[in-house]
């Protein structure tokens, strides 16, 4: 890839954080997977469309808008190269033929001017160094009049896996966790600074509503805190205590999993800001 503004990103994605992500895509999948009607609803990919799916991780929205867009086709952009490989993996091995992946910071990459139809994101805009640089670079690629839909992650009060990391306060430094604002995943918790930043990059139309959905995160207690300590906020946060205080966070979290334990499975409600808007046509 070319270079990137997101040095600190690029590294966590390469690494650590990326590694969980391509190793654990199907438990994220499930996770997340409620918000996907919603978002490709939102931008309204139909037949014929060329559509970017930007942060696309392992590929699955950018598989089920290749197979909505049918003649058209869907471009996945990411930094994270294992995250790509196993995008590409499951294209090939799910047949999908229409869609292509690319490792690329969406924030500089030149992408073709008027290339695309719609823009599409399941929690990948969050983390850019510069937001207003990274969604006009993403409003050039769009044809006028293309849309743009993307989820991110709103603030803690609905959030339940974020109560539940929560829990890990009293042993761990869990700070202004969860906090909008920001670089990372809250940065833009705060629906207000979602709005400046997208008009201050050109687009019109702009709407922001709440969504919310139940995601599956495991089978049980033990091992969902144990998925959530090893993902990245979780090795954070215990990386900075000894092992008898990781244990004790761990017993805490594992408590407040149970009060969701169903049926064997552990679910955990999600809300996330639905954002459209459009480049001026
Ligand atoms: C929370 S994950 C979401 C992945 C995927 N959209 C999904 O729903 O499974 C965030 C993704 O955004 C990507 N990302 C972060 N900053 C980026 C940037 N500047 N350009 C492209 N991708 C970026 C990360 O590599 C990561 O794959």
């Amino acid at each position: 890839m070319r270079t990137t503004a997101n040095v600190e990103q690029h590294q966590a994605w390469n690494g650590h954080e990326g590694a969980h992500w391509a190793q654990h895509q199907d438990r994220w999948d499930a996770v997340n997977a409620g918000f996907d009607e919603p978002l490709l609803t939102a931008a309204a990919v139909g037949a014929g469309d060329h559509v970017l799916d930007i942060g696309c991780g392992a590929g699955s929205t950018t598989r089920l808008a290749a197979r909505r867009a049918g003649h058209g086709s869907a471009l996945g952009l990411d930094l994270s190269a294992p995250m790509l490989a196993r995008a590409r993996e499951s294209a090939r091995q799910e047949k999908v033929a229409n869609v292509e992946f690319e490792q690329a910071d969406a924030q500089t990459h030149p992408l073709d001017p008027a290339a695309f139809d719609a823009a599409i994101s399941r929690f990948g805009v969050m983390f850019f160094a510069d937001p207003v640089a990274a969604f006009a670079n993403i409003a050039r690629a769009l044809r006028p009049g293309g849309r743009l839909a993307f989820v991110c992650s709103a603030a803690a009060e609905r959030n339940e896996w974020l109560q539940a990391m929560a829990a890990l306060g009293a042993h761990l430094p869990t700070g202004g966790f969860g906090t909008p604002g920001g670089p990372g995943m809250f940065s833009l918790a705060d629906s207000g600074r979602v709005r400046e930043v997208l008009a201050a990059a050109g687009f019109t139309g702009i709407a922001v509503a709440g969504v919310e959905a139940y995601g599956t995160w495991g089978s049980g207690a033990e091992e969902v805190a144990d998925f959530l300590l090893d993902s990245g906020p979780g090795r954070h946060l215990t990386g900075q205590v000894g092992p008898v205080d990781r244990e004790r966070a761990r017993a805490d979290l594992v408590a407040v999993l149970r009060g969701h334990e169903r049926d064997g499975a552990v679910r955990l409600r999600s809300a996330a800001w639905l954002v459209t808007a459009h480049r001026p046509g």
